[in-house]
């Protein structure tokens, strides 16, 4: 027999053992919670458990823990053994249930944990990143990746993933931008409520998907400086109009759980902030899920001079409103055993936060099947049809920023020879982005092996470095979770360049890829410029000097300058995950057109930030473009742009009514020609201008969007209902939501630089 076959004869035979072991509340399986009598059976559950529940296994369950080494923290089986509520960062299913029988068997309620674990944007098929994800403009398919991303997550025993990412950022230094939805609020709601839908199917305990974990709650985006972590001082305007709307949306699609940030926001520290966790999270938005505090934040309340000691840190937290407190070490929460019997927490704050973990735990139905079946879960991860899909997300993900004389797509007849240069091209790894770790195993590919395997016709594709990555003068937490993860010395002659500069002479075309390392970018992924890191830049010059067609293909999460003389191609690829060298190769020819659209605005420099389409109208609004005397204040791509092999012309827009009452709604409506060579797809997006009212509007807002294919030659009429909904707004004066009087200017185009063509009255 061979080894494999015993292995998973074993794990069979072992689960059969495992499944006899008694589940915690003997009842029939708990119905799905869609009814007021499945509540109700739910709660009772619930009250029965908590019931026999010390104090001491209540705060166990409001632990996710992580042993990960750290010096004096128990260990996971000791965990385990002794009724933790959740584990995160395992992700082997052997291992899962192997933890899962030592809680099982070992604990007196025999609870189940909830492992819970980072999966972004795939697990072991990967997918773009979140803010390439977002580029797409593509809900539909948000919620495929994520379904089937939750699909391989739930198959090997996660219940629970730290995500979506919902923070809007302006600000690009700020690493964690790769992981959102981008600056725009209204887009990132669409995104947020794909993202939920995706993971946790049309209601929380769907069969194959998890938990998700809406992050981090609030205002992370907005840190000081860009860096993270840093304090994040919000107006109430923002807030409620640009920070908050995607958790809502979050909320609104049924996310089981909420993440309270790191930082402190006005000077409150997320996790211990109660006005953010009880009257905004569950007053206004209704979240009925539980809190979590990001890891190790409880312990932070010392560190922000928050908090008086670990008890302080404990109590405030969980009265605050967290619910369960991640932590990589020491747990805070053992304190609150002490913190109860001297009066300092209620029984019933207790109880309410470990019936929440409770509740979730019930209806994942973990009480019923605690266990993985390990065979199928191997046997379900990376599917033909998940890569498939990766391949497509990575396509339509994909951003035209320019093509000087059409240079692409690229005639397969006429290219015998492709050189892909840049240190990014030749890497498996990169392209998967954060948050993607080798113990599982993803499926990964390079560039240049993808366009190699793909490219078809006998053309030949070669391969040169030209330059090496810089190291981080930090490490980032990718390189310290992932030992695996290794980078070769950075060199810094000139060999690499002119290896790399000859190679493209000798070929038809030049591919270069540049950007940012998967490890530049994400948590602890700051920068203070936005320059190609190395020597990235000067290989671009060089390759550029030989004077033969050169398109650059990005690969990153945030926008980055290029110096000196363009090229004539420019494609966003950023980290495409498991299949982006076949993407590649078949938007490089035609076989893919490119229609995805940028999520945020691309400033000149690290100067310029922040710089966002939605900004407020000021003095000298013509002047707005020289708001700096060195430099241009425009920023080099607006928000919303996006080339296309094709071009689409738009008609000027219809309004059924001229004039609405507050709380009425009108429809929009244009006609979209696509007038190119071509078929191909457009992001139709809608915008409005508040001319007057008592506060002051931003310039213009999305209110609406469609991604649409066009035939060469093909007409569509798009239409967009403006509901009461789109114009309204938090009045940072009044406190209050608010739909002014007013006109309100309409534009639909093809990027936040459409020009307004209409116009419609609010009159009470
Ligand atoms: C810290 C990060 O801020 C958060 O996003 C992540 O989910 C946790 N670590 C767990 O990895």
């Amino acid at each position: 027999m061979g080894v494999g076959k015993r292995a998973s004869l074993l794990a069979i035979s072992w689960l059969l053992a495992a499944s006899a072991v008694t589940p915690a509340v003997a009842d029939a399986p708990l119905e799905e919670v869609t009814t007021a009598r499945a509540q109700r059976q739910l709660d009772a559950r619930i009250r029965r458990l908590l019931a026999q529940m010390t104090p001491e296994e209540k705060a166990a369950q409001l632990l996710t823990a992580a042993g990960m080494n750290i010096a004096n923290a128990p260990d996971h089986d000791t965990r385990a053994r002794s009724g933790v509520g959740s584990i995160f960062f395992v992700s082997k299913p052997a291992e899962i249930n192997r933890l899962q029988k030592l809680a099982l068997d070992n604990s007196r309620l025999k609870i189940p944990i909830l492992f819970g674990y980072d999966v972004l944007h795939g697990l072991k098929t990967v997918f773009p990143v979140p803010i390439g994800l977002a580029a797409s403009w593509d809900p539909e398919l948000i919620e495929q990746t994520q379904a089937a991303a939750a699909g391989e997550a739930r198959g090997v025993g996660i219940g629970w993933v730290f995500g979506p990412m919902l923070d809007v950022t302006r600000d690009p230094r700020w690493g964690r931008i790769v992981e959102g939805p981008g600056e725009d609020p209204y887009l990132a709601s669409a995104i947020a409520r794909a993202q939920v839908r995706g993971l946790q199917g049309p209601q929380l305990g769907t069969p194959g998907r998890v938990v998700a974990g809406a992050k981090h709650f609030a205002g992370y985006g907005a840190g000081s400086g860009g860096r993270d972590y840093d304090e994040a001082n919000v107006s109430d305007a923002e807030l409620w109009n640009v920070y908050l709307p995607p958790f809502r949306a979050a909320i609104d699609a049924g996310a089981g759980n909420v993440m309270a940030a790191y930082m402190p926001l006005n000077g409150i520290p997320a996790a211990g902030n109660h006005w953010l966790l009880n009257d905004v999270l569950r007053g206004q938005l209704g979240f009925k899920g539980w809190v979590v505090s990001d890891n190790q934040a409880v312990r932070n309340l010392l560190t922000h001079g928050f908090a008086r000691d670990r008890s302080d840190a404990a109590e405030r937290a969980l009265n605050a409103g967290t619910d369960m407190e991640m932590a990589t070490g020491l747990s805070n929460f053992q304190e609150l055993p002490a913190s109860l019997s001297a009066g300092r927490i209620s029984g019933k704050r207790l109880n309410e936060a470990v019936a929440r973990v409770l509740a979730v735990k019930f209806r994942l139905g973990l009480f019923d099947h605690p266990y993985v079946d390990e065979k199928a879960a191997s046997d379900g991860l990376a599917s033909r049809e998940s890569l498939d899909l990766a391949v497509r997300a990575a396509e339509r993900s994909a951003v035209l920023l320019r093509n000087e004389n059409g240079l692409l797509p690229l005639d397969r007849t006429k290219i015998h020879s492709i050189a892909v240069i840049g240190p990014l091209g030749g890497s498996t790894r990169d392209p998967a982005g954060p948050w993607v770790f080798a113990e599982n195993e993803p499926v990964l590919q390079s560039l240049a092996d993808g366009l190699r395997q793909n490219v078809a016709n006998g053309i030949e594709v070669s391969y040169a470095p030209g330059v090496t990555m810089p190291r981080r003068l930090i490490g980032s937490p990718i390189e310290m979770m992932d030992r695996q993860y290794s980078r070769p010395a950075p060199a810094d002659d000139d060999s690499g360049i002119a290896q790399a500069t000859a190679l493209a002479r000798s070929s038809d075309v030049a591919i270069l890829v540049l950007g940012e390392g998967q490890n530049m970018i994400g948590e602890m992924g700051s920068r203070s410029s936005l320059d190609l890191p190395g020597r990235q830049q000067d290989l671009l010059d060089s390759v550029l000097a030989t004077g033969k067609p050169v398109v650059v293909v990005l690969m990153n999460g945030r926008p980055l300058t290029l110096r000196g003389n363009l090229p004539p191609a420019i494609l966003e690829l950023w980290y495409p995950g498991s299949q982006g060298g076949t993407a590649l190769s078949r938007l490089l020819f035609g076989d893919a057109v490119p229609g995805g659209k940028l999520p945020y605005t691309w400033p000149r420099s690290a100067g310029q930030i922040p710089t966002f389409y939605a900004h407020l109208t000021t003095h000298d609004p013509k002047g707005s473009e020289r708001r700096y005397w060195d430099d241009p204040s425009s920023p080099v791509y607006p928000f919303g742009f996006g080339l296309s092999y094709t071009t689409f012309s738009y008609k000027a827009v219809q309004l059924d009514h001229s004039t609405i009452r507050p709380g009425a709604s009108l429809t929009t409506s244009v006609q979209v020609t696509n007038v190119g060579p071509r078929a191909g797809d457009e992001v139709v997006q809608l915008y409005l201008h508040q001319r007057s009212g008592s506060s002051a509007r931003p310039v213009r807002e999305l209110k609406g969007f469609r991604r649409i294919h066009l035939d060469a030659g093909e007409t569509r009429t798009v239409s967009f209902e403006i509901s009461p909904e789109q114009l309204r707004y938090w009045n940072a004066a009044a406190r209050d939501w608010m739909i002014d009087n007013s006109t309100f200017d309409v534009a639909i185009g093809t990027d936040s630089m459409a020009p307004f063509s209409a116009s419609f009255n609010v009159e009470r």
